[in-house]
């Protein structure tokens, strides 16, 4: 039990990747702030399901694009579960599938200062209690797509490799404070985000990956709990790709 005695909070973990990550960090001691934006009852059955296992777990709603909302939330997390020491920023914006050349300006704008904005207000809200007590665990989950950009993905690259470059910055800026920031890459991952993906498509993916599938959230979910875990202690500023090898750096 690692995490025993920490609070959490992931943003967008009513469903996917942050819903994996919520379970597992809770299965790990941690109390967990599960946050949602519009499908309350998915969030209230991550909880459901942490607490049959003995967890502790809270759904709380916010848009993490709203600063406001995203400082009710972290102060609900605060007094339901305590001051939070481990910040997973998972919630993002859809992607707009488009070759740039019909990208609109707004398409562009909106996955882009979205996905900045999703990052942005609960970093505001939650670094300076982690200053105060000098100490903190942030974990951003960005894509293997802001390191080998595909045709039609323009405007995801640039908002992931944006979150690459802000974590980087806190990194170095925050690392003084006793606080590590680190990203989580995912390849693709079988979530309800990339249930269009074709099935030959995603076939021909795990064919060209060395481990020979494609991801499931809980796979992305054990990374992060490998960096929000005291045994990380010494590793901050690094991005870590899980995708079965299918990038190497
Ligand atoms: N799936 C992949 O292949 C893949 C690959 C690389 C990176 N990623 C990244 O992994 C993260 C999670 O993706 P996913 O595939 O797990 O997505 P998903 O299954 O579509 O789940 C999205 C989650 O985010 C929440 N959410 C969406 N907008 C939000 C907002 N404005 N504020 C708060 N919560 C919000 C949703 O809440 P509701 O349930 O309330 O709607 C839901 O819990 C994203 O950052 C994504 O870019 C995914």
């Amino acid at each position: 039990m690692e995490l025993k005695g920490k609070v959490v909070l992931v943003t967008g973990a009513s469903r996917g990747i942050g819903a994996a990550t919520a379970k597992l960090l809770a299965r790990h001691g941690a109390s967990v702030a599960v946050n949602y934006v519009k499908n309350q009852a998915a969030a209230e059955a991550v909880v459901k399901a942490i607490a049959s296992e003995g967890g502790r777990a809270a759904a709380i709603h916010a848009d993490a694009r709203n600063p406001q909302e995203v400082a009710a939330l972290v102060e609900e997390t605060k007094n339901e579960l305590g001051p939070i020491d481990i910040l997973v920023l998972n919630a993002g914006m859809g992607v707009p599938l488009k070759p740039f050349m019909e990208l609109s300006y707004k398409e562009f704008q909106n996955k882009v200062m979205g996905e900045m904005d999703c990052f942005f207000h609960p970093l505001k809200a939650v670094v300076p209690s982690m200053v105060e007590r000098k100490s903190g665990c942030i974990i951003g989950i960005s894509s293997g797509l802001s390191r080998y950009p595909a045709p039609r993905f323009s405007a995801h690259t640039t908002a992931k490799s944006a979150v690459d470059g802000l974590m980087k910055s806190l990194a170095l800026e925050l690392g003084s404070y006793g606080i590590r920031v680190n990203v989580v890459s995912p390849g693709l991952t079988m979530t309800d985000a990339t249930a269009w993906q074709p099935k030959e498509q995603v076939e021909a993916i795990a064919r060209m990956t060395p481990l020979q599938r494609v991801a499931q959230p809980e796979d992305i979910a054990g990374a992060v709990l490998m960096l929000a875990s005291e045994e990380t202690r010494f590793i901050t500023g690094v991005y870590i790709p899980v995708c079965g090898g299918q990038l190497m750096l």
